[in-house]
């Protein structure tokens, strides 16, 4: 990552407060396999960044190549994008019906929002069929799994947060929104968004595609250290939302 100043490294464990996770952690129960409810928000989180683009974060075999089952698409992307589970299910989780539907991206391939409150135990099965054919080489056991309880438990339902008509988003305060990103993201994003050099402004992001954004602010960004902010109030990182899409487009 490329910045115009300096920025501590570090920072995000500081940031969320482990003491007001207990109360969502507490509510969720995973059927098929024994995980820690103090760990589950992460590794839900971590999942988000799997489906995002796993290959950043994990440690095994790399795609090669096109996928097989990509290439039979009209999708125009090439090599290790097309094994991203969000170049073939959308960035809104909703594949053929969403924000994919057209373009460079269409696949015609179905989203994944009918496994939001399946048995996580289906996801880790179907990464190895036909159409998926994920090696044990490059998943582990967990990254399987958070990739699963993703899948199953961490899905946000896109389309009651943002109207895909026109690219705006459903009851953001932006507000609170200012404050959020000024105190959470301004420090490596900066203010008005442009302190990060090697991506586009914020504002330009957030407007083009609210969905990964959004996305990206409850899991994180794969292989960065910015903060996933999953464990806090939905909310929050919808109103932060809405006041990106408010910064400078350059
Ligand atoms: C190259 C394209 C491609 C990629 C990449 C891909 N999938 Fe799929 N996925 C498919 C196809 C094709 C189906 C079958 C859709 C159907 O039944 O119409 C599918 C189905 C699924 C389903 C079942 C959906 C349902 O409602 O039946 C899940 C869950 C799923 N994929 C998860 C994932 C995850 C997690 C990843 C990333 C690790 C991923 N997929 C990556 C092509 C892909
Ligand atoms: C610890 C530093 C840090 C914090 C805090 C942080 N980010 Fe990031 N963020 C990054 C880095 C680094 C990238 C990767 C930039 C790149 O693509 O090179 C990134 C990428 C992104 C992207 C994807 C941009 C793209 O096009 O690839 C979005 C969207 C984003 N951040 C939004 C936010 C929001 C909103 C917040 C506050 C909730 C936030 N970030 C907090 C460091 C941070």
């Amino acid at each position: 990552m490329v910045m115009n100043k300096p920025i501590a490294r570090g920072v995000p464990s500081r940031l969320i407060p482990a003491g007001a996770l207990a109360v969502f952690v507490a509510a969720l129960v995973v059927a098929s396999w024994p995980v820690a409810a103090e760990e589950i928000e992460s590794r839900i989180a971590r999942g988000g960044m799997l489906y995002d683009r796993w290959y950043k974060i994990t440690s095994g075999d790399m795609p090669r190549g096109t996928h097989p089952v990509y290439k039979d698409t009209k999708g125009r992307m090439k090599r290790a994008n097309t094994w991203r589970c969000r170049e073939c299910h959308g960035p809104d989780y909703l594949g053929k019906d969403g924000f994919y539907a057209k373009g460079k991206h269409k696949t015609g391939i179905k989203g994944i929002r009918d496994f939001e409150g399946q048995d996580p135990a289906k996801v880790v099965a179907i990464l190895a069929d036909d159409n998926h054919r994920y090696t044990d080489g490059m998943f582990t056991a967990t990254d399987k799994e958070d990739l699963a309880l993703f899948v199953t438990k961490g899905q946000v339902d896109m389309a009651a947060v943002i109207d895909a008509g026109n690219k705006t988003v459903k009851g953001g305060d932006l507000g609170k929104g200012k404050g959020y990103y000024n105190t959470l993201c301004g420090g490596c994003h900066g203010l008005d968004g442009q302190k990060i050099t090697d991506m586009p402004a914020m504002g330009k992001v957030a407007n083009r595609d609210p969905w990964t954004t959004l996305h990206k602010i409850r899991n994180g960004q794969p292989g960065e250290a910015m903060p996933a902010l999953r464990a806090l109030d939905p909310q929050i990182s919808v109103d932060i939302l809405a006041y990106s899409m408010t910064l400078p487009k350059e």
